[in-house]
This record gives structure tokens, sequence and C-alpha cells, in this order.
């Protein structure tokens, strides 16, 4: 994962990208995809309790990231990126564009459920230093468990903890 996301650009979404975030989602989630009605939903509360962002490279979407605002508390709702392009620090750029608005609108705790199978998203959400809360069992439909995480503001990143010794 070395390669640079550099010719990435993010803008906020717009209910127009509807379409190209759906065909986004069935790659990647097939029967768990979004509808284009729930994405939809989504979008049409853009300007009332969610931000949505999308990258693009060379003026295709390539990924988005979603979050939803209920100052002090904040809830990610998808960070997704197309199979060619992962890998490459997108990911990272799209959550870190979330959590920024999250702490613009004055949110303190960002709250997120993770598939207990999905090393990827685990990993991302980890490096971003979003730190495990606990587990609900046989969450999803085939039964994995979904993992709870949540950053906290001005919570230390992996690198900079240190034991707490009380
Ligand atoms: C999860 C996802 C968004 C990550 O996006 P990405 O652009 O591939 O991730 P990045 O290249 O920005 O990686 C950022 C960090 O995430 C972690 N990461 C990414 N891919 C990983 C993998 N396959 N295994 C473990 N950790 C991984 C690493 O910590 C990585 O940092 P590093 O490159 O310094 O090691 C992407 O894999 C995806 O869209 N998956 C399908 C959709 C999904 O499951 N979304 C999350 C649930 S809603």
């Amino acid at each position: 994962m070395t390669s640079q996301p550099s010719s990435t650009t993010l803008r906020p979404a717009v209910p127009v990208d509807a379409e190209h975030m759906h065909v986004i989602e069935e790659k990647l989630f097939g029967p768990d995809a979004w509808s284009p009605d729930q994405i939809q939903h989504e979008l049409a509360r853009l300007s009332i309790d969610r931000w949505y962002v999308v990258a693009e490279q060379g003026g295709e979407l390539v990924g988005y990231g979603g979050i939803f605002l209920s100052p002090p508390d904040a809830d990610v709702q998808t960070v997704a990126v197309v199979p060619d392009v992962q890998g490459a620090g997108v990911g990272r750029l799209l959550l870190a564009a979330v959590i920024d608005t999250a702490w613009q609108q004055k949110c303190s705790r960002i709250f997120l459920e993770v598939r207990a199978d999905n090393a990827a998203a685990l990993g991302l959400y980890q490096s971003a230093g979003f730190t495990k809360l606990g587990l609900r069992r046989r969450y999803y439909a085939d039964g994995v468990d979904a993992v709870n995480m949540r950053l906290r503001r001005n919570e230390p990143t992996p690198l900079s903890e240190v034991p707490d010794v009380g």
C-alpha cells in the first residue's frame, strides 16, 4: 500500500451522485448494497443531519464516505472505495474528511459498526484511532458479529498511546 492518491480530489456529495454511488455499492456489497432509495434518502438529508463526501479520479467517482451528525455524537454511515483503487490511500482520505466534518460540527464522539470479518475496514478505522467498544453477536443477516468502535475528539492516536498507570 505505497502508492499515493495524488490524483484524487474530494468534494461534498450532491443528490445527483446517487446513481454512481449505487453502482459502486452493488460492486462492493452485492446483496447487502444500499438500494437507490436508501442512497437517495441519505443524500436528501445532506442539509439536515448527514454529510457525504465523494472521491474522484479523472472525473470518475471512485469512492465515498458519509456520516450522521447529531452533536455531540456522530456515526460513520459508510466508507467505500472501488476495488481497482483500494489500497492506495483513498479510504483514509475519505475517513479523514468525515471525521473533520464531525469535529467542525461540534461533535465530540464518533461511533461506527463494522463487520468483524472486514479486515480492511477494521484496519482503516483502527489506523484512524478508533477503538473497539464491544461486539454485537450475530448482528448481520449471515451471522457475522458487528464490532462497535468509537473515536473521541483529541483521543491519542495508536502511535502516541501510552499505558494508563492510573
Ligand atoms: C475499507 C476500505 C474503505 C478501505 O479503503 P482503502 O482506500 O482501500 O484504504 P487505504 O488505502 O486508504 O488504507 C488506509 C489504511 O486502512 C488499513 N487497510 C486498508 N486495507 C487493508 C487491508 N486489506 N487489510 C488490513 N488493513 C487495511 C490500513 O491500516 C491502511 O493503512 P496503511 O496503508 O498505512 O497500511 C475499502 O477496502 C473498501 O471500500 N472496502 C469495501 C467496502 C467496505 O467494506 N467499507 C467499510 C464498511 S462500511
